[in-house]
């Protein structure tokens, strides 16, 4: 099997969020699709391991925005890279409430969805649920940003818990925070893009 193959499977990225008891969760997804159109509906594979699968469950909806192609890397880097149990994402963002009270990030989109979960289905790591599109805005007519201009343009990483994360991915990995550059070669002036640190910190895969 050749794990290129699956590099040329295209993809968006997304934020998908809700809000449960007692704190607000989200993380980012590159697996987002529209499965039906009447009634409208989406689906999105998440993590087991990841703390936005439980406050959806909990909240019973959630919020879905797709990022812009020029969204700040910040942005992936907070709901990517750490986990809401841990880290109030929101506080250092602007965002906004959907119709079922769910927070999104305000900036960085040019859609948002607003759902009501009415199915899953368990396929082992992940989680696929399935949202009942309650509401949809056109926020911007700026172009989407893609999964594969993540990586080309913006130099981006998968962590673990997405889907489309190979093992055996090769590249330097941040010694610090665990971050994954995947790449021949290591620029000297690289900057890890969720810890800061200089390239010094990094080791080969
Ligand atoms: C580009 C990109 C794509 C990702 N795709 C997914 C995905 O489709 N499903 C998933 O569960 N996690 C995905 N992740 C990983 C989660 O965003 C990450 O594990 C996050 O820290 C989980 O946060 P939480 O614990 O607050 O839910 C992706 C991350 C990035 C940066």
């Amino acid at each position: 099997m050749d794990p290129k193959a699956f590099h040329k499977i295209s993809y968006g990225v997304f934020i998908v969020s809700a809000e449960g008891s007692d704190h607000k969760a989200g993380c980012v997804i590159n697996t987002l699709t529209q499965v039906t159109s009447s009634p409208m509906k989406l689906s999105i594979a998440l993590n087991k391991n990841n703390d936005t699968l439980e406050v959806i469950k909990e909240a019973g909806t959630f919020s879905a925005v797709v990022l812009k192609e020029d969204v700040d890397l910040g942005l992936i880097k907070i709901f990517g890279f750490f986990s809401s149990r841990d880290k109030n994402k929101f506080e250092s963002i602007s965002y906004k409430f959907d119709d079922n009270n769910n927070p999104y990030p305000a900036g960085g989109i040019v859609a948002q969805f607003s759902c009501r979960l009415c199915d899953s289905l368990d396929v082992g790591s992940h989680v696929i649920c399935i949202g009942e599109v309650t509401d949809a805005n056109l926020v911007s007519e700026d172009p989407p940003l893609t999964y594969a201009d993540y990586h080309s343009k913006k130099g981006g990483a998968t962590p673990k818990n997405s889907p489309s994360y190979q093992e055996g991915t090769t590249g330097y990995q941040c010694t610090v925070c665990g971050y994954i550059e995947e790449t021949d070669d290591l620029p000297d002036d690289f900057i890890c893009p969720v810890c800061g640190k200089d390239a010094s910190y990094f080791r080969k895969l």
